[in-house]
């Protein structure tokens, strides 16, 4: 098979570089143009990116010119895009429209009704929203999203909750790795011997991404599902990898050992398992009463695989665990081009 060119958009930033260094022997893609923001267009992407990863920078980039994130300037299928919101707003639909699949992480598109955020081990189906979206907006390209970073681990776990034994309420508690503010970030000054315990916007995504990722297919939109979500979200002195502590009431109450075998026998359909991104395994038990461990867990699978541990009864819900998933990999980045590689096997993109 011929690799599909792709263009990263915001490539210099935190979530970029991750596009550009997973995507260095892809055995699908090829990345073939770089995109910034004025500050860096028309330098060579080695000259114009503060590299923050401990792996080095794919030699296949470091010539690119960064160009303008505009489609007359960038021509390719496929397209990951990890601008800021705001400008995601207004140029993701211009690729959309030229043609464009566009695999974002920017959070502007997320709650449009005819716009799936997908995972795909847990919502494949609803990949076939593109379908309205064509016919709704006209355009011949798509937008797709991935979670939240902090949304994605956990909707991984309640997943496997749901479909063993449905679910009535969670409440989460986040502690957000520093990588999921991007670079440079929060102030040193501001974190260092410190926990920030407000993010602005996250709580409000957390509440709203999980009933939608595990919500019913319906014509032209997602039907929510039937449960409530209460967040607190923090800020923590970790470079990646964030964990969430979740209490759960289940909608047929069941004992510990069968929630740990839903979780770890939760099985994708099998045609995700044939998937280069698939998480090897999907969610892991840790039995550790001290694991996950952000530093010690987020690379399990590649960063891919969702980590739990410390499953417990809940005095005021009925079971409570810790869930971890690696933030760039997982949350962002990584997902995003197991989202690219769904819709290559779905035949969006040829
Ligand atoms: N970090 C995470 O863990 C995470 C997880 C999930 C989702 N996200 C989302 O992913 C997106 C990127 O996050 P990040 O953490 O990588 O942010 P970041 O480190 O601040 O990077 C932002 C990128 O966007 C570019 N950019 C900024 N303003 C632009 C403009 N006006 N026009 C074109 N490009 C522009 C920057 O280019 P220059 O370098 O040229 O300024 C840079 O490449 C955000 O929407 C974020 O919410 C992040």
């Amino acid at each position: 098979m011929n690799k599909i060119s792709v263009a990263v958009l915001g490539a210099t930033g935190a979530v970029g570089q991750r596009f550009v260094q997973l995507l260095e022997n892809h055995p699908w893609f090829q990345v073939t143009a770089v995109t910034g923001s004025e500050r860096t267009t028309h330098q060579r992407y080695a000259d114009a990116c503060r590299w923050i990863l401990p792996e080095p920078m794919p030699e296949t980039v470091k010539d690119l010119q960064v160009l303008s994130s505009e489609p007359e300037q960038v021509q390719a299928p496929l397209v990951f895009s990890a601008l800021p919101s705001g400008k995601a707003k207004e140029i993701e639909p211009a690729f959309a429209r030229a043609g464009s699949i566009v695999c974002s992480n920017a959070s502007a598109f997320r709650y449009e009704p005819d716009v799936p955020i997908l995972l795909p081990e847990v919502n494949p189906q609803h990949a076939r929203l593109i379908d309205d979206q064509r016919k709704k907006r006209d355009w011949r390209g798509a937008i797709v999203t991935n979670p939240n970073c902090t949304s994605t681990g956990m909707t991984v776990t309640l997943k496997a909750l749901q479909a063993a034994f449905g679910l009535r309420r969670v409440f989460v508690v986040s502690l957000q790795a520093l990588s999921g503010a991007g670079y440079p970030g929060v102030p040193s000054l501001d974190i260092l011997d410190n926990v920030v315990p407000y993010i602005q916007g996250e709580e409000e995504k957390v509440e709203i991404e999980p009933r939608k990722i595990l919500g019913e297919l319906a014509i032209g939109e997602i039907a929510p599902a039937n449960f409530l979500v209460s967040a607190h979200t923090n800020r923590v002195p970790v470079s990646d990898g964030h964990m969430v502590c979740m209490s759960v009431e289940l909608d047929q109450i069941a004992d510990l050992p069968a929630v740990r075998q839903a979780m770890e026998g939760y099985a994708p359909p099998s045609a995700i398992l044939e998937l280069p991104s698939t998480p090897r395994p999907v969610l892991i038990y840790r039995d550790e009463p001290d694991r996950p461990q952000p530093r010690l867990d987020r690379c399990t699978g590649d960063g891919m695989t969702t980590v739990v541990g410390r499953l417990r009864p809940d005095p005021l819900f009925h079971i409570k665990m810790v869930v971890l998933s690696h933030n760039t990999i997982r949350g962002a980045a990584g997902g995003s081009i197991y989202n690219a590689e769904l819709l290559v096997q779905q035949g969006y993109l040829a």
